[in-house]
């Protein structure tokens, strides 16, 4: 750009950290036509100044692991994202999705989907082009990067069936994914725990990943035990990389269950050995101690579960007084033993979501500080109940808790987790990192003051401390308000 060149916005006086993990310095960053054009002492002229002094100006952070696919289109502001500063969301998280829609999908939908991915907007699309295409003209606030899910894939291929596909059946799929990937999918999602994901074997899911490999896609996946045979699973999933040829993305990396705390070490350094044997593998990882999931899921995993004092339902909407309740409170309200309790809730309704305290914290922090895990908040945007306080404060939480207090990471190294290092993994072009030629999104917080609010009993509060959101250098938070900006768009692999 030339000296006389007019800018459109310049942020002045902030301290920047530009997402690539290198040291924060003191500069402006100057915006023309929805890119980043200079960073440095800016004397051009601006149409409009935004005072960051005091604050810091960082990347908009990229969620990686979201289940946002179907609230985006109910309501594409997406508050709950944008007022952390996320810039863009990566939905069809763990094989899960809302296209492509076959004739039985909707019913699937309600079933299974509906209590993770909210109740369903009028499916106004049956490809996943035709999604991509819906996801644009809702307008939402802000950037998506969409995986194809393969729980749906292989709904529309085969239902429900516990076996592996036919031949045709897997033809039907690699062409499903195959429309996919041609519409802009970044990659392929499992979900392994779930039917009907949990119903593939490992030589379907690297039959698939060839398919991703032929597009530059990368395999995100939700592995199939997160508890007892949590190596075998990571196993599984490095191997359909390597044999594949596919990045791969270990989705919520944890170990779930006392008896299997301090297992991460070794999966951990599974991951370790085969990146030191070059192959692409890392994970995402959020802030809590507490994952959340269908309760039918937590009773099936059994001891493994810790006890039901552990487990706190989070959304049953036909039953909304059980909501914010451990089993054990339930189990008094209904005069039943505590699992009992629980039981009949999912015997009633299937679709009742749940938390259940599993995680040492330790090991959080271990996974946390891997140089190869990124930020990912797995939040579930359910329409009612008291959903897992990460929908609305994860990435607060990492700056606020475990850089600024508990010292787990430093400043540029948190947001580099949550910036360059997805955007290059999510293969988001010219996005995450504040430099000439950039995409302009930009988080602008209070590194002094930025915390999450959001608790298991209070959980939809928006975090303290982010002062600006720009989003494609519109302005969609200004001075901690959402402005109704819908300055998003769909990232389609490859432009
Ligand atoms: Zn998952
Ligand atoms: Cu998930």
């Amino acid at each position: 750009m030339t000296q006389q060149q007019a800018l459109d916005l310049v942020i002045r006086g902030g301290t920047v950290v530009d997402g690539t993990g290198a040291a924060a310095l003191a500069a402006d960053v100057g915006i023309v036509g929805g890119r980043i054009v200079a960073v440095g002492a800016l004397r051009q002229r601006a149409q409009r100044v935004l005072d960051a002094r005091g604050l810091v100006v960082a990347p908009g952070f990229i969620d990686v692991h979201s289940h946002d696919d179907m609230a985006l289109i109910r309501g594409p502001r997406l508050d709950f994202k944008v007022m952390q500063g996320v810039t863009t969301v990566v939905i069809g998280s763990c094989g899960s999705g809302v296209a492509p829609v076959t004739p039985d999908y909707r019913q699937h939908y309600e079933l299974f989907l509906s209590s993770v991915l909210g109740p369903a907007a009028d499916f106004s699309w049956s490809t996943t082009a035709e999604f991509y295409a819906a996801l644009e003209k809702a307008g939402p606030s802000l950037n998506v990067a969409p995986l194809a899910p393969h729980g749906v894939l292989r709904f529309a291929a085969m239902g429900m069936e516990s076996r592996p596909p036919s031949a045709e059946q897997m033809e039907r799929m690699k062409e499903l994914l195959e429309e996919a990937l041609t519409a802009g999918a970044i990659g392929l999602s499992t979900g392994l725990i779930y039917p009907p994901g949990m119903f593939a074997a490992t030589e379907e899911l690297i039959e698939l990943c060839r398919v991703v490999a032929r597009h530059g896609g990368i395999y995100a996946s939700h592995i199939r035990n997160e508890g007892s045979r949590l190596l075998e699973a990571v196993e599984e999933a490095i191997r359909i990389g390597r044999e594949a040829g596919v990045p791969v993305q270990i989705s919520h990396h944890k170990a779930h269950g006392r008896a299997n705390w301090g297992k991460v070490v070794d999966s951990l350094a599974l991951i370790d050995r085969a990146r030191a044997e070059g192959q692409d593998v890392t994970v995402d990882v959020y802030p809590y101690t507490a994952g959340s999931t269908l309760l039918a899921v937590i009773l099936a995993g059994g001891e493994e579960e810790g006890g039901p004092e552990d487990v706190m339902v989070a959304a049953a909407p036909r039953r909304p007084e059980v909501e914010g309740k451990t089993l054990p409170e339930i189990g008094e309200m209904m005069g039943l033993p505590p699992l009992e309790a629980g039981q009949k809730l999912v015997q009633e309704d299937p679709s009742v979501v749940a938390i259940g305290f599993g995680m040492a914290e330790e090991d959080v922090r271990r996974v946390m500080a891997h140089p190869a895990a990124m930020i990912g908040s797995d939040g579930i945007p359910s329409a009612g109940g008291k959903p897992h306080p990460r929908l609305y404060g994860t990435f607060p939480r990492v700056l606020g808790t475990y850089h600024r207090r508990e010292k787990v990471l430093g400043l540029e190294e948190a947001i580099h987790k949550m910036t360059d290092l997805p955007a290059r993994k999510h293969r988001l072009a010219e996005r995450g990192r504040l430099a000439p030629g950039y995409y302009a999104d930009v988080t602008v917080f209070d590194a002094r003051s930025i915390n999450d609010l959001a608790t298991y009993q209070d959980p939809r509060r928006y975090p303290d401390g982010i002062r600006y959101v720009i989003v494609n250098g519109e302005v969609v938070v200004e001075g901690s308000r959402h402005t109704g900006r819908n300055a998003g768009r769909v990232l389609r692999a490859g432009g």
